[in-house]
């Protein structure tokens, strides 16, 4: 039973710059899966402009989830009256502008990232900061070039910056038939067809598909379809073709070409997540003993959201479900305290709304509430102990100093410091100099520090200001180094509540200076070890 529920399991995330159609591309998705009738239902316009101050506000008025939750799909590849189902996960990264170790934390609970990009912009910023973890996982990586119904490059100029700029070497699975900004359709490289599309309005409701044989698209299209064609022939002499091995180790990576906007391409993501991305695999514990996928049920806390709801202290954690059957009401074990978790209150999430689930298998992600006591990393099982390794923490490039406004509020705001230590909301540095009363908080992201200022006020009654430091960047360093470091210009030791020291430096050159004049002292870079 379990085995079978995981074979039909695809757990995945997208990666994107901002923009580039990530909120367009879900609703695609689920409009495809059929969970919804029209494109519209899960993200309105406003929600999808929704900015800084806007997410604020919806913090603040505790009814909005806005961090990551996981979108469940029942997608029939054969069409609507089949009963093979495949269950899609897609585990939401924060929509955001910022960027916060939210984002990273979410890319440990899937089993492969669909890379979203412009096909006007290619890579940007943000889709290399989420690749890199993807790659340091091991991650498969499938790569859609969105938007190609707008002006944009051709595809050869994008898989070059791809192959060359991160190493990765595409292997479109289609060629698009029309250039960026005319679309018609894909060709499909596996059996030389021609999938042409037409535009429904507004792209609200699935894009018709027509099938032609290479003769009848040729008479279609003329010259679009010649090109397609010569494009595909010449990625096969560049070897550019789709190897299961090579995408299964990160190395290629299946391409596709879409428009969200239009639902054009968005059948063929979800043919592609179906027959090529890995369904879940066991994993490996502390121990290096791996938790097969049947085994009793184990499952990874890869997210806590707090204080959705003021008066309840509500407490929402997100597991990854890594082994067994699920079923709501199990009595589990939370292996960092041994103590019993009981599951009354498990749910799912479905756009912004909750639903409760009752029973779930490996990859599926459950919301588990009133999750006081779990954090971030922490393992749930039953039968026999299992314990995963802890989610790395990243590096942080943010450094700020925090005080309480007022000096009575002091026991509050230490509570409620460790109360977002442990939650994993920011990082918390301390050292002797400056003692207790204010921390340093070290983020990803800047706007992790306003998350602690509403959080610190509304939930704990404290109003609290930041003082930001000089530093941009982190080292790990150790207690031989720490008095040497100390006595440099623009450097300052910490010790992180996960017990590691850190050297914060003002910018690379002192750290550069300092690691030629001083080469004995242990300056290493933070990096994701999962
Ligand atoms: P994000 O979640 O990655 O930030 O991007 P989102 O889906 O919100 O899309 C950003 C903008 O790009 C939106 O336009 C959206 O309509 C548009 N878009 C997404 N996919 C496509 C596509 O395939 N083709 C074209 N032409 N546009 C696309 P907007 O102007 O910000 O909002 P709206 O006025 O469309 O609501």
């Amino acid at each position: 039973m379990v085995a079978r529920e995981v074979a039909r399991r695809r757990t995945f995330a997208i990666i994107s710059h901002p923009d580039a159609g990530k909120s367009t591309m879900t609703e695609a998705l689920a409009l495809h899966a059929r969970m919804i009738s029209e494109a519209g239902a899960i993200h309105g316009k406003a929600g999808r402009r929704s900015t800084v101050s806007d997410w604020m506000e919806m913090e603040k008025a505790r009814g909005i989830s806005v961090s990551s939750t996981a979108l469940q799909l029942n997608y029939r590849l054969d069409g609507p009256d089949s009963d093979d189902i495949t269950v899609i996960n897609l585990v939401d990264t924060p929509g955001h502008a910022d960027f916060s170790e939210d984002t990273y934390r979410v890319l440990t609970a899937v089993d492969a990232a669909v890379m979203l990009i412009d096909a006007a912009k290619g890579l940007e910023p943000q889709t290399l900061k989420l690749f890199q973890v993807c790659r340091h996982r091991g991650i498969p990586i499938i790569t859609i070039v969105n938007k190609w119904d707008r002006p944009g490059r051709t595809p050869l100029e994008l898989i070059d910056e791809i192959s060359e700029r991160i190493g990765l070497t595409p292997t479109p699975l289609y060629v698009p038939v029309g250039i960026a900004g005319d679309f018609k359709g894909l060709l499909d490289r596996t059996t030389g067809n021609y999938i042409r599309f037409t535009r429904t309005a507004g792209g609200a409701t699935i894009a018709p598909e027509e099938l032609l044989d290479a003769d009848a698209a040729l008479a279609k299209e003329g010259d679009d379809w010649i090109n397609a064609v010569e494009e595909s022939e010449l990625l096969s002499e560049m070897g550019q073709d789709h190897d299961q091995e090579m995408f299964l180790a990160g190395q290629t990576s299946p391409m596709i070409f879409s428009s969200a906007m239009l639902n054009f391409g968005v059948r063929q993501l979800l043919q592609t997540l179906v027959e090529l991305a890995p369904p879940p695999q066991g994993r490996a514990a502390i121990d290096e003993t791996v938790r097969e996928v049947t085994d009793p049920f184990s499952a990874v806390v890869f997210k806590v959201q707090a204080g959705m709801d003021s008066s309840h202290r509500d407490r929402l954690a997100y597991m990854r479900i890594v082994s067994g059957e699920f079923e709501r009401g199990m009595v589990v074990t939370h292996a960092q305290t041994g103590k019993p978790f009981a599951t009354k209150y498990a749910q799912a999430m479905f756009g912004q709304t909750r639903a409760t689930v009752d029973t779930a298998y490996p990859g599926d992600v459950v919301g588990l509430v009133n999750a006081m006591a779990l954090a971030p990393g922490d393992t749930l099982y039953v039968d026999t102990k299992v314990q995963y390794p802890p989610i790395p923490s990243f590096a942080p490039e943010h450094f700020s100093m925090l005080r309480a406004e007022s000096a009575g509020k002091y026991k509050q705001f230490r509570k409620a410091i460790d109360q977002l230590d442990s939650e994993g909301v920011v990082q918390v540095l301390r050292n002797d100099i400056r003692g207790d009363a204010s921390p340093v908080l070290a983020a990803v992201g800047p706007m992790q520090f306003e998350v602690v200022t509403a959080r610190m006020k509304t939930e704990f009654g404290v109003d609290t200001s930041f003082q930001p430091l000089p530093y941009t960047l982190a080292r790990r360093t150790d207690a031989a180094s720490a008095d040497e470091l100390g006595r440099q210009r623009g450097v300052e030791v910490f010790t992180r509540t996960d017990g590691a020291m850190l050297a914060l430096v003002s910018d690379k050159w002192r750290l550069q200076y300092i690691e030629k004049e001083h080469s004995d002292l242990t300056l290493e870079p933070l990096v994701a070890t999962a």
